[in-house]
């Protein structure tokens, strides 16, 4: 008897339905091969879900996600929503799935390809090799901190306010996600915070330096946020896993992308305790290319492979399709965001059927 698995499909705005488009003829191919049975559902979110009923995460699409194994998101946001009220832009809907979701623990691995690393704005020498994993705190800090808003104070002037907050288990639950990450890769934790100025961070690390009395086989570092960042561009081989707060990890994330050469390669995963995880790439919506054939879709299909990897455990499936990727570039086929002098430009449904044809 095969597998069962129901997926929710979020392909959200933007390159969303494209780049969706390519990874779901991706997972029917490996779901063939290896006798897999997913069963997909389509619902809304972001920009879509606001055009068609007025809210960027209906309840029905959080129930939908709940009801499934795990959900497969695209990219959401676009210039059309930009200008409307905080509870009504495409981002709130997303923010709101992975609270919903509780979704703590977001990993985000930036590994070079040796095939791409020409399309890194760095030097060989300093790219070369680069694996790192990003494990960001995601539903907390200062992207959840009360109080927030924008207020009037006595003197009648406004003022701006966020809160970056941080409890114990909060730390403690993606910490322990961290140390277990490192395990398994080279055992090397890095926590970046910015303990010098915040409380906050302080915290953290008292957190972090407790939990490693129960990892003795994990070597934990701290590193200040700028100072990471600086190392990051400046000798990015030093890291194997970081593990950071929300804010610094969405920034920290972006950086550690780059040093790919390419965003649009870049997969990630969020996890809870129980709810599904959401897989989806670290790449945003892309509005100025949507519609035109131009999207690179392989972060999204590595998405796909890590959902099968994580959520389903069919790791011999996830990496025929990584396979079938670096089989993809090998042959020269590129998109436009990865195009180097001599390889062939091709559009995002042709990368796809490359990717179908080497499975
Ligand atoms: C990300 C994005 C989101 C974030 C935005 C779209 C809300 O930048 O997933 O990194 O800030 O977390
Ligand atoms: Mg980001």
């Amino acid at each position: 008897m095969s597998q069962q698995y129901r997926i929710t499909l979020l392909p959200g705005d933007g390159i969303g339905p494209e780049i969706m488009a390519v990874a779901v003829r991706v997972l029917k191919t490996v779901g063939e091969k290896f006798a897999l049975n997913f069963e997909f559902k389509e619902a809304l979110i972001g920009g879509a879900a606001i055009d068609a009923t007025g809210e960027p995460l209906p309840a029905a699409t959080l129930e939908t996600c709940k009801q499934s194994d795990a959900v497969l998101l695209a990219a959401i946001g676009g210039y059309k929503w930009d200008s409307l009220p905080r509870h009504l832009r495409p981002e709130t809907g997303l923010l709101g799935l992975r609270s919903g979701l509780q979704l703590f623990a977001n990993l985000r691995p930036a590994t070079i390809l040796p095939q791409l690393i020409d399309a890194s704005t760095l030097k060989r020498e300093v790219v070369e090799g680069v694996d790192i994993m990003v494990v960001r705190e995601l539903t907390g800090g200062i992207y959840f901190g009360q109080p927030r808003g924008i207020f009037t104070t006595e003197t009648g002037e406004k003022r701006g306010v966020n809160t970056m907050a941080y409890t114990e288990s909060e730390i403690d639950r993606i910490g322990r996600v961290a140390f277990e990450t490192a395990q398994k890769r080279s055992k090397r934790l890095c926590s970046v915070d910015k303990a010098n100025v915040l409380e906050v961070s302080q915290f953290w690390r008292d957190r972090m330096i407790a939990l490693s009395a129960e990892y003795p086989d994990v070597e934990l570092t701290h590193l200040y946020v700028d100072n990471a960042a600086m190392q990051l561009v400046r000798a990015p081989k030093q890291f194997d896993t970081i593990v950071t707060s929300n804010l610094f990890g969405d920034i920290l994330s972006d950086a550690a992308a780059m040093l790919t050469g390419s965003i649009g390669m870049l997969p990630s995963a969020s996890l809870g305790a129980s709810n599904p995880g959401v897989y989806e790439p670290v790449h945003g919506s892309a509005p100025d290319i949507a519609g035109q054939d131009k999207a690179n879709p392989l972060a999204q299909v590595l998405s796909a492979a890590m959902m099968l990897r994580y959520s389903f455990d069919q790791a011999e499936a996830a990496m025929q399709i990584e396979q079938a990727v670096l089989k993809v570039l090998d042959q020269g086929y590129r998109t436009g965001d990865i195009m180097s002098e001599g390889k062939t430009l091709v559009g995002c449904q042709a990368i796809g059927d490359e990717i179908v044809a080497a499975l």
